[in-house]
């Protein structure tokens, strides 16, 4: 699969609206992820109101990428479940699918972890969060601004895989 090769973080968007059939693609794919117990903690706010996505920059120091984004997608994770000790692990395959899809779509991504503290509370006050779940990330989507965005690096080091023993 080529994407995961030339998948990059794309900080930069044209101030162009992304179809919605597009929008519907990249949520389908997030949702076929794997899940511990097939769980499926995830749910997904779509943001695209221009007003709400400027305010939603300010959730921590490092999206201020926002402003310039014409789609955010918050990745929810339900609280309160069985297996609740791999949320994040699923939620992380969610994210990573989303953005794979959203390179076969001619667009860039960026994911913006929220963690706990202060960048949760600000996206649960925000929304009026229910208790029944808590932002995981914030990923931006649009048409980059550069051509070539998406673009291999290679990151293979030998040293990093053991075979049979450490
Ligand atoms: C959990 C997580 C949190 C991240 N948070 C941010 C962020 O807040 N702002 C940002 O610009 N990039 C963020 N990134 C993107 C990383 O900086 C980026 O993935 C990394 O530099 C590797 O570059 P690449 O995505 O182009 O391969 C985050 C990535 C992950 C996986």
């Amino acid at each position: 699969m080529n994407n995961i090769f030339t998948r990059r973080s794309v900080r930069k968007f044209l101030p162009r609206a992304v179809e919605p059939e597009k929008i519907d693609r990249i949520l389908r794919a997030a949702m076929q992820a794997p899940s511990a117990t097939n769980q499926q903690p995830w749910e997904f706010l779509v943001v695209d109101d221009r007003q709400l996505i400027d305010r939603l920059s300010q959730f921590s120091q490092y999206s201020k990428l926002l402003l310039g984004a014409p789609l955010a997608v918050v990745a929810l994770e339900r609280t309160g479940l069985r297996a609740r000790t791999f949320v994040p692990q699923d939620m992380g395959a969610c994210v990573e699918n989303l953005m794979l899809q959203a390179v076969e779509e001619g667009l860039g991504s960026v994911w913006m972890g929220v963690g706990g503290g202060e960048r949760r509370r600000f996206i649960n006050d925000m929304f009026s969060l229910p208790r029944t779940v808590e932002p995981f990330a914030v990923i931006a989507v649009g048409y980059p601004e550069e051509e070539n965005a998406n673009h291999f690096t290679d990151r293979y080091e030998e040293e990093r895989v053991h075979f049979n023993k450490y």
